[in-house]
């Protein structure tokens, strides 16, 4: 079996990648630092395919550990590389650690894979690149803009730093692909997100406001100049999302990449507001949802969804998902992570 390392494996996108992995045969090691996620994701993971990955807790930002880890698991096939800080208010508020964690980590893990013969890269990127972009729907040749916040910064040099390291080290491959919002949870709801916290993403916000935790939905403007004023993104299931990194490694690994550097968009094309998102919700689950309309958020972009094109016809991928089934399983989710807060632990 093909060894891969999943860094930030028992994350939202890297648990449920870690399943499609393992459903395609690869035996999967993770390294995670529990700071964004729990070991109880592990249990959720052997629920669904019945294997165990190897599991070590370490914190990346420790080079030797890094080296340590590596030369260890020396019989690496890929690594796909999530581990990073993602909340987009907190990296303006604490640049340093976004540029330590986001940076000098892969920074690290670059030069380990440098060191080996082959090596594959997986990088998790983000239409945040993109920043907001002159033409709908973007295609990955849509120019990069200034980046809004240190975390999308962290995006971009992230992906500079990767392409001159291919430059300059023919033997190593690697893949961007630019997420737009991945939402959702697995169908057997063994895993899905697990927000700390108050959530920043819609829709986490919206379920745990159908189930009562939270008052209400503030919608951060309706005032844009969309059809019906509010903002839109590409909401992708967080399950296609996991597919594509399977497809972007097999691709690697077989030698189908055209160039040592490819860069890929990852969503439906299709672009939904946050209305309809709402709407969306209260079709799945029966509820209506209680929501006002507020001030619009500092950053937010009036709209971003992808151009599958290159995705579907050279990746080989395609999103199967619609929105109503993103949402209805981020529902079920929501219903089952409540349900087992409130049963008394035995
Ligand atoms: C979506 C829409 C909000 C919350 C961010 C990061 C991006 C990626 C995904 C990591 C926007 C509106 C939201 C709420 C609302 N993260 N909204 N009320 O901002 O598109 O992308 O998460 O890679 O890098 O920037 O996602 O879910 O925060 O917002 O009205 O309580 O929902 O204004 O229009 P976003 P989001």
């Amino acid at each position: 079996m093909k060894k891969i390392l999943v860094t930030g494996g028992l994350g939202f996108i890297g648990s449920h990648t870690v399943v499609e992995l393992q459903n395609e045969g690869f035996e999967v090691v993770i390294i995670d630092n529990l700071s964004n996620s729990s070991e109880e994701v592990l249990g959720g993971i052997v629920a669904i395919t019945g294997k165990k990955p190897i599991f070590e807790k370490m914190d990346l930002r420790d080079k030797a550990s890094v080296t340590a880890f590596f030369a260890k698991h020396s019989d690496l096939e890929g690594v796909i590389h999530f581990a990073a800080s993602k909340a987009v208010g907190e990296s303006v508020e604490n640049p340093l650690l976004y540029y330590e964690n986001n940076l000098g980590v892969l920074v690290y893990i670059l030069q380990e894979l440098q060191k080996k013969g082959n090596a594959n890269f997986i990088f998790s990127s983000s239409c945040t690149v993109y920043g907001q972009a002159d033409e709908m729907p973007i295609t990955e040749s849509a120019p990069v803009k200034a980046a809004e916040s240190p975390y999308g910064n962290t995006k971009q040099v992230g992906e500079e730093i990767i392409k001159d390291t291919c430059k300059v080290n023919p033997q190593l491959a690697a893949i961007a692909l630019r997420y737009f919002n991945p939402v959702g949870a697995h169908p057997t709801v063994e895993i899905g997100e697990l927000p700390i916290g108050v959530p920043q993403n819609l829709l986490p916000f919206i379920t745990q406001t159908g189930i009562g935790l939270r008052e209400q939905l503030s919608v951060f403007g309706d005032d844009y100049p969309t059809e019906d004023g509010t903002c839109i993104r590409d909401y992708i299931h967080v399950v296609d999302v996991a597919k594509a990194h399977v497809s972007a490694l097999q691709r690697l690994l077989t030698g189908e990449n055209q160039s040592n550097y490819e860069v890929f968009n990852l969503g439906t094309g299709k672009g939904s507001s946050v209305l309809e998102v709402i709407q969306s919700f209260e079709r799945v689950s029966g509820e209506k949802l209680n929501y006002r309309i507020a001030p619009r958020r500092e950053g937010d972009v009036i709209q971003a969804y992808a151009d599958t094109q290159k995705a579907n016809e050279v990746l080989g991928w395609k999103a199967a998902s619609s929105l109503d089934d993103a949402v209805k399983s981020a529902w079920e989710w929501e219903q089952k992570i409540r349900k087992a807060d409130k049963e008394p632990s035995v």
